[in-house]
Order: structure tokens, then C-alpha cells, then sequence
């Protein structure tokens, strides 16, 4: 089957960010082999950030669409993660950023659920590294559910079908992406 065109759209706007998301020091102290708890903290906090950055301003549009289906909020999980590791979530200095519209709610539905495609790796990883105990709320959402990342990409094709809101959409993903490159660096 063709890939739906809004999501060929968001893959080619986003494929090179991705790629320098993954070089940078976060993620890649993330998979190493001597990976510590530290690593693993201060990983949690960039996201939680991140994260707090785009969520809030996101659910109040995200409710009153289909996308609710879909998304599941990564705050709280990550604050419980944070907390359990006995460290602080980050205080934000600035404000949170305010989703205008649905198409930009798709944008960030794809970055922030997409990235639980990742998490598979990046949790068996940690856990044959750090031990099973690890709390990994962040990381194992929705991870290894079979078809869900199909039933995100159909919702947001639904969605995105007028090629204008697709163009939308894949410009708000890729501000997510260079949002978070741009906080690894703090
Ligand atoms: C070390 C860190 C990461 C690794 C190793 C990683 C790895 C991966 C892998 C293996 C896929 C699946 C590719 C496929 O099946 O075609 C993927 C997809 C994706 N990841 Fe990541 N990822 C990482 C971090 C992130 C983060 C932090 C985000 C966003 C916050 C993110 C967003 C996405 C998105 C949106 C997709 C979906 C791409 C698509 O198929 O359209 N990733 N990632």
C-alpha cells in the first residue's frame, strides 16, 4: 500500500532531525554500554521539558478531537520516573508554547507519540544495563502495542487529508524536533 501522503510529508520534513536528534549527548549516553542512572536522570529531564513545552497547550485541543484516541499524555509519567529517581523536575522559565490550531496538534501527536517507536530500543536497553527495576513509565508507553503507531498514522492521514493542513502539520513537527535539539545543549 502507497504511504499516505500527509505522512510522507511529516517523514521528509523530520528524517534529518531525527538523525541529529539521535547524535546528540542525551541519547547517545543513553545507549551506550556504560550508561548510568545519571545519564538515564538527566535524559528524563531534558524530555520533561520538552515535554512541558508542548503538552499542556496540546490537550485542550487534542480533547476535542479524534486525536484523543490516540495520544496519551507523557507529563505525569515522566514527573512519576523523575520522582521515583528521587530527581526534581525541571522548574520551566519560560512559557509554554500555546497549539494554535488541529494541524499543529497533529504535528506534535506525531513527534511525541512517534518517539515511542524508539523507546523500544532505548528501553530494553536500559533495563539490561540498569536493571529491571528501573522505572520506565516514560519509555514504555504504548511501546511494543501492536498496530498502535499504525492507528496514529490513519488518524493523522484522516486528518491531514487537504495537503495545506498536511504542510501545516509537518512544519509544527519539525519545530518540536529542533525544540528539543535545542535543549540538549543546556
Ligand atoms: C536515542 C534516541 C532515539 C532512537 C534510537 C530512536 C529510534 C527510532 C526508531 C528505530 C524509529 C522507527 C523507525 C522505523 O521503524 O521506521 C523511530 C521513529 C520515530 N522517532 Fe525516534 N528515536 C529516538 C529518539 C526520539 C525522540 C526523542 C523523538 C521525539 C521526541 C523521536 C521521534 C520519532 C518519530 C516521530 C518517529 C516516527 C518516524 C516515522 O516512522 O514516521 N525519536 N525512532
Amino acid at each position: 500500500m502507497p504511504e499516505p501522503a500527509a505522512i510522507s510529508l511529516l517523514r521528509k520534513e523530520c528524517r534529518s532531525l531525527h538523525r541529529e536528534l539521535e547524535r546528540k549527548d542525551t541519547f547517545t549516553k543513553l545507549l551506550k554500554r556504560d550508561v548510568g542512572i545519571d545519564d538515564y536522570i538527566s535524559a528524563l529531564s531534558v524530555l520533561y521539558r520538552f515535554v512541558s513545552t508542548f503538552e499542556s497547550g496540546l490537550l485542550s485541543l487534542v480533547e476535542k478531537t479524534p486525536l484523543s484516541e490516540v495520544y496519551t499524555p507523557r507529563l505525569p509519567l515522566l514527573r512519576a520516573d523523575l520522582e521515583e529517581l528521587n530527581g526534581v523536575p525541571p522548574v520551566r522559565d519560560d512559557l509554554p508554547h500555546e497549539t494554535k490550531s488541529v494541524e499543529e496538534a497533529c504535528g506534535f501527536v506525531y513527534v511525541l507519540e512517534g518517539a515511542s517507536l524508539g523507546s523500544v530500543i532505548i528501553r530494553r536497553h536500559l533495563k539490561a544495563c540498569l536493571g529491571s527495576d528501573l522505572p520506565l513509565r516514560y519509555f514504555g508507553v504504548r511501546c511494543e502495542v501492536p498496530g498502535h503507531w499504525e492507528k496514529v498514522m490513519g488518524q493523522l492521514d484522516a486528518m491531514l487529508a487537504d495537503p495545506s493542513s498536511a504542510a501545516k502539520a509537518a512544519k509544527a513537527a519539525a519545530g518540536a524536533f529542533r525544540t528539543l535539539i535545542s535543549m540538549d545543549s543546556r
